[in-house]
């Protein structure tokens, strides 16, 4: 059916209002509307697409998911070259750069225009009657690829400008690029689907543009910035920065760092202000161009074999380096992690001298496959920690050695413990081991732990710095004259502090199972274990099958109990706590449901005098499961005054109902001894 007028023109709306979303969300980083709104504004458009396939055109935002794979990519010649840059290095260079552009124009002063050098690949864009019709790689420079199809899926590209006479016929120059972030979430994908991995961003935009499957490429994300024009026959711009704000207004993605600057003093001060602002560009840039502002001074300038006379590329130091694994050590930190660090060959990277290198964790150095006496490719980046890229095996020495993680921490001598689920390996002396000393003293003196009033971080810095408490039982034997001596203490706040110790030995065995700060035991996860147990020792003691028997305690959470409480040296600290006076009120504990016997109840309605969330918790402290819904799995409902189609459907289904008496007697009965 031919698409009425009214058809032709919602899909035109779409695709309008479509790329304006575009253009706000990936270049204005501004958006208007939400994820959905925009998903279903393109879902109508692919809809009335298909319906009326004369509607598609190529300029239609629906072409960005991509089209079937090509056998290969056509050759293309460009209209005007594209052309490589000098490079500058130091800063005499880029003074004599300046002199001679000057003396070659005859002139005493030049503006530059400025601005990144992104490290990513060239790319030509050539629009007719304002539409997108082309686009190439850069290639030899005279002859490049046609990459049309993959280019189109790329959201920062104008798929249609406004009409205009420079939009007739346009050539825009720019880089494609991926940014740092979007890296990084790209590797995780590929890790986690079992593929490789890209060795950077710009390996990755590589790939992603030279995909024959323009689907692929649909999926990777890709940016674009524009810095430049090739033919423009119809442009009326004077300068550099003329053309980029005109870039700019027809919706392409220019710089926001560019800047037009005035000699060789404002280049410099440019690559310098630029150089402490690189680590936190969201892209990766390898130096900064500066461009001779005025286009008929560049016509001027003209070009020495394939480079411009008027520009130049002023590099910064590599970021990466080749050096020589000298040893491997490991470094225990605050949460009691294992840290495999490199020890390196001295080298100079990014402008500074780098020692060592981290190797994240066992799992990375065994991927890596990094021995002691390998040549690695290493990478400072910014203040970022200096981390091994990869490996050249084919540099590895007959002697180089694997790494092994130590059994017992390097610090303290506590076993430790890799569990399957956690890619770190840890130290288990918790309570005992220095790197972990201060981590664990702000935690225990907590206000949901013990509760010590008055014991900041800044205090228990001191204590440990002047090693007057090394772990928590040193806490009970502070002498209140030492203490007053601390810098800003006194007699008055020593005092409190230990008063405020005495009245934190009087606690509660939730509180203190909490304070002693095993992993992945968090505040009711303590509450249920001081429940079930009641009593300290039995808690010490139980297997990893008995603490599964607490409510929400599975393999994992039983694993790091039984290994905390199997550590000697912390086994230690807890008698000293007691010897100290720490104490709580013990009971026998609740005996809850055996595990598959606990039953799932539905609370509805109201009841006089008690809330339904006390009903409900009644019900989970006793062991058993609250649910939301009535179904064939639910055993009993308990049902108070005006409880709705949860109680009907119940009956539907012959669940037992009680009322509050009866949920006492069921309570009572399916307690098991
Ligand atoms: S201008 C005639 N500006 O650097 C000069 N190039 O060596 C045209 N590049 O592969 C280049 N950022 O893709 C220019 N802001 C920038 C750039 C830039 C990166 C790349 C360009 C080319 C290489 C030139």
């Amino acid at each position: 059916m031919a698409p009425s007028e009214t058809a032709r023109r919602r899909a035109e709306w779409l695709r309008r209002e479509i790329e304006r979303h575009n253009h706000l969300y990936f270049v204005r980083d501004q958006p208007e509307i939400t994820d959905a709104e925009y998903d279903r504004f393109f879902a109508e458009l692919v809809e009335l697409e298909a319906k009326h396939p004369e509607l598609a055109s190529p300029d239609s935002p629906t072409q960005r998911v991509g089209a079937p794979p090509l056998p290969q990519f056509a050759d293309v010649r460009h209209r005007t070259p594209m052309r490589s840059l000098g490079n500058a290095f130091t800063e005499e260079q880029v003074r004599a750069f300046d002199r001679r552009v000057r003396d070659a124009l005859e002139v005493d002063a030049v503006e530059y225009a400025a601005e990144p050098k992104f490290d990513g690949l060239a790319i030509s864009l050539s629009y007719r009657n304002g539409v997108f019709a082309q686009g190439a790689t850069r290639g030899d420079g005279a002859t490049g690829e046609d990459v049309t199809a993959n280019l189109r899926t790329i959201r920062t590209i104008p798929l249609r400008l406004p009409r205009a006479p420079d939009t007739e016929d346009l050539e825009v120059r720019g880089e494609i690029l991926m940014y740092a972030a979007d890296f990084a979430r790209l590797n995780e994908r590929q890790r986690r689907g079992g593929e490789r991995e890209f060795a950077n961003p710009r390996n990755a935009a590589a790939g992603g543009l030279r995909q024959l499957d323009s689907r692929i490429t649909a999926q990777r994300p890709l940016r674009f910035v524009a810095y430049g024009v090739g033919a423009a026959p119809c442009a009326g711009w004077r300068t550099h920065a003329e053309m980029l704000a005109r870039l700019e207004q027809l919706g392409f993605p220019v710089c926001p760092e560019r800047r037009v600057v005035l000699g060789h003093d404002g280049m410099l001060e440019f690559y310098e202000a630029i150089g402490r602002r690189r680590s936190q560009l969201p892209y990766g840039i390898d130096g900064v161009v500066y461009k001779v502002n005025r286009l008929d001074w560049q016509e001027r300038l003209g070009y020495v074999s394939r480079a411009p006379r008027f520009a130049i590329a002023h590099k910064y130091p590599p970021e990466e380096q080749v050096t020589e694994v000298l040893a491997i050590e490991v470094q225990v930190g605050r949460t009691g992690a294992l840290t495999p660090v490199a020890r390196l060959r001295p080298v100079q990277v990014g402008g500074v001298t780098v020692t060592n290198a981290t190797l994240h964790n066992e799992d990375e150095l065994r991927r890596k496959d990094i021995r002691i006496g390998d040549t690695v490719v290493i990478r400072r980046a910014g203040d970022v920690i200096p981390e091994v890229l990869a490996v050249r095996p084919e540099l590895r020495p007959a002697g180089a050695r694997s790494f092994k993680m130590p059994r017992n921490c390097p610090v303290c001598g506590s076993a430790v413990v890799r569990n399957d689920d956690e890619a770190a390996t840890r130290c288990s002396g918790g309570l005992y081991c220095p790197a972990q000393r201060k981590q664990a003293l702000v935690h225990f003196a907590g206000r949901r732990a013990l509760d010590i009033e008055g014991l900041g971080e800044r205090l228990i810095d001191q204590l440990v710095d002047n090693q007057l408490v090394s772990t928590p039982a040193d806490l009970f034997a502070l002498d209140g004259d030492v203490v007053a001596a601390l810098d800003r203490m006194g007699e008055k706040s020593a005092g409190n502090l230990l008063a405020a110790l005495e009245q934190a030995k009087r606690t509660t065995l939730e509180r203190f199972v909490f304070a002693l700060g095993i992993r992945n035991v968090g505040e009711s996860t303590a509450r249920d274990l001081a429940r079930h147990f009641g009593r300290l020792e039995p808690l010490m003691n139980a297997d990893e099958a008995e603490l599964e028997q607490v409510p929400d305690v599975g393999p994992i959470v039983a694993r790091s109990i039984r290994q905390f409480f199997a550590e000697p040296h912390n086994a230690e600290v807890i008698r000293k706590l007691r010897a100290a006076g720490v104490a709580w009120p013990e009971s026998d504990g609740v005996v809850l449901p055996a595990p598959g016997s606990a039953k799932t109840f539905v609370v509805t309605g109201s009841f006089a005098g008690v809330t339904r969330d006390a009903v409900r918790s009644r019900i989970e402290s006793a062991g058993h499961r609250v649910s939301g819904s009535v179904s064939k799995k639910t055993d009993y409902v308990v049902a108070g005054t005006d409880p709705g189609s949860k109680l009907e459907k119940a009956q539907a289904l012959g669940v037992t109902i009680l009322d509050l008496e009866g949920l006492r007697r069921v309570l009572e009965s399916e307690r098991k001894p």
